[in-house]
């Protein structure tokens, strides 16, 4: 499965948070905002990620990321010049893709839960058709929102409702098979011009081919989009990190955990930002799981 980042926007409401600086690469307590993406994609097992931004912002992610190398990783970078939805990542990142599956991970959603790696490892593997996340919410009308049936097959779909079927919100974390690329082709625009990912998981419900899986209680799907929003989310991760003294989306612990890099280069890792508590951890976590 390949994996893509989708960074771009504007962040207008993060104004003027957002007017120099992509909102994805925003601190989220002590690291970057794309860390917890990036960290949900290398925890489902993907070790090859597009990422995509405008192309003002995407050499600051290659600042940030690099080649993924460090990390045991392929990171490659494409521009989305305009906002013209969700969806069109997979028409940017189509060889990217080529014949396998695909995850399409949203850079400013936050996920952190008990055994979160084996989940998305269990719906990462033989994708047929999609997988959607959902998550409850008290403001669904602010989402995508999802119906299932007993299955947990999806029967309806529909984005930012103003009377919300069900409070389950889907989450902007997306499995799909290689149709995916096809079916973003078939795909116009909405009244707003944007190729919207609700079309492209519609048709996968008309093929009876999207489920729904929930993310339910003891799991955190955070939003960064609003300063509040941002600020409690930035709360949630240093409470938890303080409380516990263990990193959440320390994307050098992950490669070390899921073996895609040996202790000796996470110390390295760690030791190069050793200045800070971070980096510090780092080494630590390196020197614990060596
Ligand atoms: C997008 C999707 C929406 C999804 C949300 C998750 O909305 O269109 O279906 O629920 O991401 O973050 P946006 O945040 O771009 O308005």
């Amino acid at each position: 499965m390949k994996g893509i980042i989708l960074a771009g926007g504007s962040g207008t409401r993060l104004h003027p948070m957002t007017l120099a600086i992509s909102k994805q690469l925003l601190p989220v307590g002590d690291k970057p905002m794309v860390y917890y993406p990036l960290s949900v994609l290398m925890l489902a097992g993907i070790r090859e990620v597009l990422v995509i931004s405008t192309p003002v912002d995407l050499p600051h992610f290659r600042r940030l990321l690099g080649d993924g190398a460090s990390l045991g990783l392929t990171i490659d970078y494409a521009a989305q010049p305009a906002p013209e939805g969700l969806a069109q990542a997979f028409l940017i990142g189509a060889g990217h893709v080529g014949y396998d599956s695909a995850a399409l991970v949203l850079g400013d959603n936050i996920f952190h839960g008990p055994a979160f790696s084996d989940l998305l490892a269990e719906h990462a593997k033989n994708v047929d058709g999609c997988v959607l996340f959902g998550y409850p919410v008290t403001d669904p009308q602010r989402y995508g929102v999802g119906e299932t049936d007993a299955d947990g097959r999806l029967v309806s779909i529909e984005e930012k409702p103003a009377q919300p079927r069900s409070n389950r919100a889907i989450t902007g974390l997306y499995f799909y098979d290689n149709d995916v690329l096809e079916l973003a082709r078939e795909l116009t625009p909405s009244a707003r011009g944007e190729l919207e990912i609700t079309d492209l998981n519609r048709k996968y419900m008309a093929q009876g081919r999207a489920r729904l899986v929930d993310l339910g209680r003891g799991f955190a799907w955070l939003d960064t989009g609003t300063p509040e929003s941002l600020l409690q989310a930035a709360e949630y991760v240093q409470t938890l990190q303080n409380r516990q003294g263990v990193q959440i989306a320390c994307v050098e612990e992950v490669a070390l955990r899921m073996g895609y890099i040996d202790a000796d280069s996470c110390y390295r890792l760690g030791a190069a930002m050793g200045n800070s508590d971070y980096g510090r951890y780092v080494m630590a976590i390196a020197r614990e799981l060596g």
